[in-house]
């Protein structure tokens, strides 16, 4: 198999093409405009298999013989797409058993998009049938770069309740824990008489009279995730068998609750997402982490930026544009992040549709003057100069631990706090980082943690085996460890770790926890820390001393000067404690310090809202240096290093000028 990096050897610039929806004089007028602005790939075909397989076995593949042709004549490479996110009208028509039933019990209709049951046996007949067809036609088509497989699997629908899920469901779980006795154990049953004798008397967690058994939730999320996720492979299989070297992937989004994407990037030659950052947040520093985490799931391995949009979508209550430079300020954002590639939905704006008003590279007025394709040409322009990029890793100390099925789990009903937000407390800790440009990586618990010298893990409630383990390990061998409320608490199946919270991870942090305090909305508490006093709140941990130090107390309330947080030496390492949701100051102030002490810093000096980004390859490195500010900003270099200034092609040295909203590309 081709590596990505030789499929395509540039940054990546171009977007969605969906020439179904244009008559043929528009392809040309799309493929020379397109050149014009250095487009370089583009995802074709995403949702045209009702013009693809226009009647059950009838296909069509002149029109997308000639887009191709017409595309490969201009230079542009394709990720050709399967084309089955979203089925024909016959499909529906005539097997109504390929809908995915909803909680409710009705099936999804006609209309829309993406309406599929993952476990229909005919959808996925129909899809291979597909797939196959359009995989031994354009094998060998010189447009053909990489396979994009449906589209962001799970974006509307990620469950089902039909009689074929259900089945598939019976069937998951016998394959995972092969003995009904041992079913009944992992999900705790003799609880409410809930004990099974047999394999057909499971059902579906849906439509219950009040809390579901947390067990069997947490397994049908496993097994949806995997439903889906079999889809996926059961095209790549078909891909790999007719063209093994062209890489393959699908379109991920952000960090998207139903699907374990690091489960799923294994299968993938090329982690790919879509952003839509709402530019009414300002600094989209959640953009930031996304990058980050999509970086992350394959070790390291650039991404590429699927879809972005040049100016504003269409699917908010009020649709906010992005001004004059912020598309290409964060398309340079997410470079430095680690993408090696820059695409939108889509090329053109559709004229029909629900996407009408959604924007595009090529606006409804067609002209090239129009600020959306000038910036793109811009843009396209610019990314030339970047190819020394292609492929350079993010050097990072730092770790934070991010796990979908701790996620599902912690968020499950019936717990002591029932508005957890796990992803909020991703980013209170992430934000530490990033706003003093440390390079940060998202790893399992499980994963290899010795390339880092700091490893954060918040709130992680699920423990699996040899998680604590691998901590202890990482501490034992120098490691700062740094672990929140509520973690250690669950094995993978939802029981309690028994023998006094936070069960396997007592021995690393030196502590018990005796009770948990949550906090009523409205109530805050004060911890006291190095002499200051900061706000905590949703949380308290009753943390009881078995060899950690404590750190900071809580000044009120009956528990008044027990500790909130605590500091332990193990093995030549630390771990650190904090036993509860600390305002923001304490977490810059603690995670500072440990910073310190690690001499782990950023790569420049910046002011406030300047991101500094390095990517390296074996022969340079790269400062990505992100302005976000409405001024100019200047830092320091570093002595004695001479860089070239990759976009305005000059050597610089002592201090950079990045202006408003700009952006300097540094290789020393
Ligand atoms: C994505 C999707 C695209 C398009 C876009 C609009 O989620 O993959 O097909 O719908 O959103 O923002």
């Amino acid at each position: 198999m081709k590596q990505v990096t030789e499929a395509v050897p540039f940054i990546a610039f171009g977007g969605d093409y969906n020439p179904e929806q244009w008559s043929e004089e528009v392809w040309i007028d799309d493929a020379e405009k397109m050149q014009k602005a250095g487009v370089n790939l583009v995802s074709v075909a995403i949702f045209s298999w009702g013009v693809l397989e226009r009647e059950e076995g009838v296909f069509d593949f002149s029109w997308l013989d000639k887009v191709l042709d017409i595309l490969h004549d201009h230079g542009i490479g394709v990720c050709l797409a399967t084309a089955t996110a979203s089925t024909p009208a016959w499909l529906s028509a005539k097997y109504e058993d390929v809908a995915a039933i909803d909680p409710n019990g009705q099936p999804y209709r006609f209309g829309s998009r993406q309406h599929y049951s993952p476990n229909s046996p005919t959808y996925q007949k129909a899809v291979k049938k597909l797939v196959r067809k359009l995989a031994e036609r354009y094998r060998d088509h010189p447009a053909l770069k990489m396979w994009h497989i449906n589209n962001e699997y799970a974006c509307h629908v990620a469950e089902c309740y039909s009689s074929y899920s259900k089945a598939a469901f019976r069937d998951w779980l016998k394959d995972r824990y092969e003995t009904i006795g041992n079913l009944n154990d992992r999900w705790g049953t003799n609880f409410w008489s809930q004990r099974y004798n047999d394999w057909e008397e499971i059902d579906l967690p849906v439509n219950l009279a009040t809390f579901y058994n947390p067990g069997q939730m947490l397994d049908y999320k496993r097994f949806m995730n995997d439903s889906l996720f079999n889809l996926y492979k059961i095209e790549k299989e078909i891909l790999r068998e007719v063209t093994p070297d062209v890489p393959v992937f699908t379109n991920f989004m952000y960090e998207f609750k139903p699907l374990d994407y690091f489960d799923w990037a294994r299968e993938l030659d090329v982690v790919t997402w879509d952003a839509y950052p709402d530019p009414r947040d300002g600094i989209p520093y959640s953009f930031a982490l996304q990058h980050d985490l999509m970086r992350s799931l394959k070790q390291g391995q650039p991404f590429i930026l699927m879809e972005q949009v040049t100016s504003h979508v269409n699917w908010r209550d009020i649709n906010l544009t992005k001004k004059p430079g912020i598309m290409r300020l964060w398309s340079y954002s997410t470079i430095g992040h680690g993408g090696d590639g820059i695409m939108f939905f889509q090329w053109r704006q559709a004229r029909a549709g629900a996407e009408k008003f959604h924007g595009a590279m090529i606006p409804h007025s067609n002209s090239e003057e129009s600020r959306a394709y000038r910036e793109v040409k811009q843009l396209g322009s610019e990314l030339k100069k970047l190819d020394s990029l292609v492929g350079a890793r993010t050097p990072a100390k730092v770790a934070i631990v991010f796990d979908w099925e701790n996620w599902w789990a912690v968020e499950m009903e019936g717990k002591p706090h029932n508005k957890l937000d796990y992803m909020e407390q991703i980013k209170r800790y992430y934000k530490v980082f990033y706003d003093r440009n440390i390079a940060v990586d998202f790893v399992r618990a499980q994963d290899d943690l010795s390339p880092y010298e700091m490893v954060i893990a918040p709130m992680l409630y699920m423990i699996k085996p040899g998680d604590a383990e691998n901590f202890e390990q990482f501490t034992d061998n120098g490691g700062t460890l740094v672990i929140s409320f509520f973690s250690g608490i669950a094995d993978e199946n939802d029981r309690i770790h028994l023998g006094g919270y936070p069960a396997p991870l007592r021995k690393v942090l030196g502590l018990r926890v005796e009770e948990f305090v949550p906090y009523a909305d409205e109530h805050a508490n004060t911890i006291v820390y190095n002499g200051r006093k900061v706000k905590n709140s949703t949380w308290a941990d009753i943390i009881e001393l078995e060899g950690a130090a404590a750190i900071a107390y809580y000044e009120n309330e009956w528990y008044k000067g027990k500790p909130a947080a605590t500091c332990y030496r193990y093995g030549s390492g630390k771990s650190v404690y904090i036993g509860t949701n600390p305002e923001a100051a304490f977490l810059e102030n603690l995670l500072g310090g440990l910073l310190k002490e690690k001499q782990i810093d950023s790569p420049l000096d910046a002011p406030p809202d300047v991101e500094v980004l390095q990517r390296d390859t074996d022969q340079h490195k790269h400062l990505i240096i992100v302005n976000h500010n409405d001024h100019e900003v200047e830092l320091k270099l570093n002595k004695g290093v001479v860089y070239t200034d990759l976009l305005a092609d000059e050597q610089i040295e002592n201090t950079v000028r990045a202006g408003a909203l700009d952006v300097k590309i540094l290789r020393f």
